[in-house]
Parts: C-alpha cells; sequence; structure tokens
C-alpha cells in the first residue's frame, strides 16, 4: 500500500471548509493507502500565535479529526512537535533548500508582508511542510491547491538530497499530491474563503442552534434586496453550500424557488440548516463522547507518535549515514 502522509494546522476548530475541503478526503483515503496524519503545531507557531491556547487547540483538532472519521486502528494520528525528527530533517534540507525559491513562494510573500521584522521561520515553512512528508518517504500527498507550490518545492529537495547524498537513488520518493475534489467552500460573509481567522465559519462541533444563529444573518445574493425579488442562485453562497448538504432533488428545488422568488431566502435556509445539522450530527455526537474521555485521545496521540517516532527513525539512520554523520557509539 503506497503511504500518503499530510499535515494540518492546530487551528482548533474543524470547521465546513476545512472538512468538505480536505479532511473528508483524508477519511475516504484510509480505504487505499496506509495514512500518516499530523497536527502540525510546529507549523502554527511560524507567525503570532497564542502559546496559552496552543495545547487546547492541539487537543480540539485532534478530537475534530476523530470525529470526522480518522480512524487511529488503521492510520497514524500524532502531533508533530511529539517526534522531533520533523525538526532535524527540515534543518537538514534547509542546507540544500535555494534561497530564491523560498522566496518566491506565493504563500509567503502574502504571508510577509503582514511583518515589519519578517521571522525566517515563514521563510523556512515550505522545508518543515517537506521534511514532514520525506521523513516518512511518503509517495502521495492529500492537500488544497493553495499548497502545489510547496508540494512541488519538496519534489525538488527530494530530488537535491537524492543527487547530492543518493547518488541519484531515488531514496526519497518524489511525492504527487492528491488534490482534493471539493472547491474552496466560501465562508458566511459570502465573500472570503471559510477560515477561522476571518471568523466567518460553522465548526462541525456546533450545535442545531448555534448553526441557525450563523445561518440566518449569513450573506446571500446581494441582488436580492427584498422577498419579491428573483434571485441568482449561481451567485449565492447559500445555494453553493445546499450543494454540499442537501439531496440532489433540493438542490433543484433550491434553484427554482431562488429564481421565481418563490423562497424567501430565509426558508432556503431553513431548510439548508435542516440539512445541515443531520449531516453533522454524528461528527458532533462523536467530539462530544470524545470530550468526555480525555485519555483516550491523549492515548491516541502518544501511541500515533511512538510509531511514528520509530518511523522515523529509519528513515534518519539512513539519512544521516548518507550524510556523513559520526554515529553516537562506534
Ligand atoms: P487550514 O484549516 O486553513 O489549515 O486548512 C486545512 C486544509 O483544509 C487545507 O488543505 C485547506 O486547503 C483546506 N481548507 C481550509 N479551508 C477551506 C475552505 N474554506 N474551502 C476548502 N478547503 C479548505
Ligand atoms: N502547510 C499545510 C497547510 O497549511 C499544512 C502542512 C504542514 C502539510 N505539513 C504538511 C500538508 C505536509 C501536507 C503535508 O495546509
Amino acid at each position: 500500500m503506497a503511504r500518503v502522509f499530510s499535515g494540518i494546522q492546530p487551528s482548533g476548530e474543524l470547521h465546513i471548509g476545512n472538512w468538505l475541503g480536505a479532511i473528508r478526503n483524508w477519511v475516504a483515503l484510509q480505504d487505499q493507502y496506509e495514512c500518516l496524519y499530523c497536527i502540525v503545531d510546529q507549523h502554527a507557531v511560524t507567525g503570532q500565535y497564542d502559546p496559552a491556547s496552543l495545547a487546547l487547540r492541539t487537543r480540539e483538532m485532534a478530537i475534530g479529526l476523530l470525529a470526522a472519521g480518522v480512524d487511529p486502528n488503521g492510520s497514524l494520528l500524532f502531533v508533530q512537535s511529539h517526534v522531533p525528527a520533523h525538526a532535524t530533517l527540515a534543518w537538514l534540507l534547509t542546507t540544500i533548500a535555494p534561497l530564491g525559491e523560498l522566496e518566491r513562494m506565493t504563500q509567503y510573500k502574502d504571508k510577509s508582508q503582514r511583518f515589519e521584522s519578517v521571522p525566517a521561520g515563514l521563510l523556512c515553512y515550505p522545508v518543515l511542510m517537506a521534511a514532514d512528508i520525506l521523513l516518512y518517504r511518503a509517495e502521495k500527498v492529500p492537500v488544497g491547491d493553495d499548497q502545489t507550490q510547496h508540494l512541488e518545492l519538496t519534489r525538488e529537495l527530494a530530488r537535491r538530497w537524492n543527487r547530492h547524498f543518493a547518488g541519484g537513488d531515488a531514496f526519497f520518493p518524489e511525492p504527487e499530491p492528491i488534490l482534493s475534489p471539493a472547491r474552496r467552500i466560501i465562508g458566511l460573509d459570502g465573500q472570503a474563503k471559510m477560515s477561522k481567522s476571518l471568523g466567518n465559519t460553522i465548526a462541525v462541533t456546533e450545535t442545531p442552534e448555534q448553526i441557525w444563529d450563523k445561518l440566518r444573518p449569513a450573506m446571500t445574493d446581494p441582488a436580492r434586496k427584498t422577498r419579491k425579488d428573483p434571485g441568482t442562485p449561481e451567485i449565492c453562497n447559500i445555494y453553493a453550500l445546499h450543494r454540499h448538504f442537501s439531496p440532489e432533488a433540493t438542490v433543484t428545488e433550491v434553484a427554482v424557488k431562488c429564481r421565481t422568488a418563490g423562497w424567501g431566502c430565509i426558508d432556503c435556509k431553513r431548510v439548508l440548516a435542516d440539512n445541515m445539522i443531520q449531516a453533522l450530527a454524528p461528527l458532533r455526537q462523536r467530539s462530544l463522547d470524545l470530550a468526555m474521555r480525555p485519555a483516550e485521545v491523549t492515548t491516541i496521540l502518544a501511541d500515533g507518535a511512538a510509531t511514528a517516532r520509530r518511523l522515523a527513525s529509519e528513515t534518519m539512520a539512513e539519512v544521516t549515514t548518507r550524510m556523513g554523520f559520526l554515529p553516537e557509539a562506534s
């Protein structure tokens, strides 16, 4: 079975954007691949962040992933900082990473604008990501299209390392992306990508009341000013969400009722809320169950890290030998 690796930052909240856009796919891949899923807390410290909530956000993300169906019996779920070899390999890879290419990464160019003094960790972020993947010699990496440039760099670093230290052998495979089938999920503002930092999300664990409180004021077709104006479903984010949560027949009905002003936006949202609440109910239940059994989550993460450390040490033994380091005992 080919090996899959992917990572998610501990934003604390699994929302319907990252669930539909990524995690549902992670869950599906477990049937076909050996999957390693990592909560990348060391990536999460490359900008300003809140140390007081990092541990909690990490646990909450673990609970979200387990509730969504990441299965610790078949896959590995672990926290990046629990496996120190990620940072060790990242350091070794910085020594062959072309500075110019790091500076050309779109995400770096974007995020570095927000700093007066840019931390070097932000520049090296994609090298740590490459280390995450190469440490397990993973062949497939499910990612959103915002990460394909980082994956291309990972392939480049694999090629370079192989050329320098493995005589051109493919010690590190060049990992291929598995692009997520779902497109960008737009947030409740109807404008930007759904994202915790923008406050336009619905978490997969929210109560039916919370879901309704968020959907009720959500942005629809801005041209539809009154109940009697017909709307254009294609430009309405509520319609887009229907396509993810409602049955085919409902989606068709929504489009007709919107175009003919048969339903007002609030009617349309009620139907969406019902379907969304139903779709998320099992995730919410599982996450409530897990939250009541914190020791079980701790054990899952500890077991995952122990196995990951073992796999990582096999790779690192080869890497340090081929790079010529003196073994501790020889
Ligand atoms: P994040 O939570 O932003 O770290 O993203 C984790 C994963 O979910 C990445 O692969 C993203 O591409 C994906 N993702 C996050 N937000 C969205 C969204 N609004 N729509 C689609 N995919 C998303
Ligand atoms: N950079 C990725 C993101 O922001 C997260 C990530 C870190 C990752 N390491 C990874 C994804 C390795 C895939 C493989 O979404």
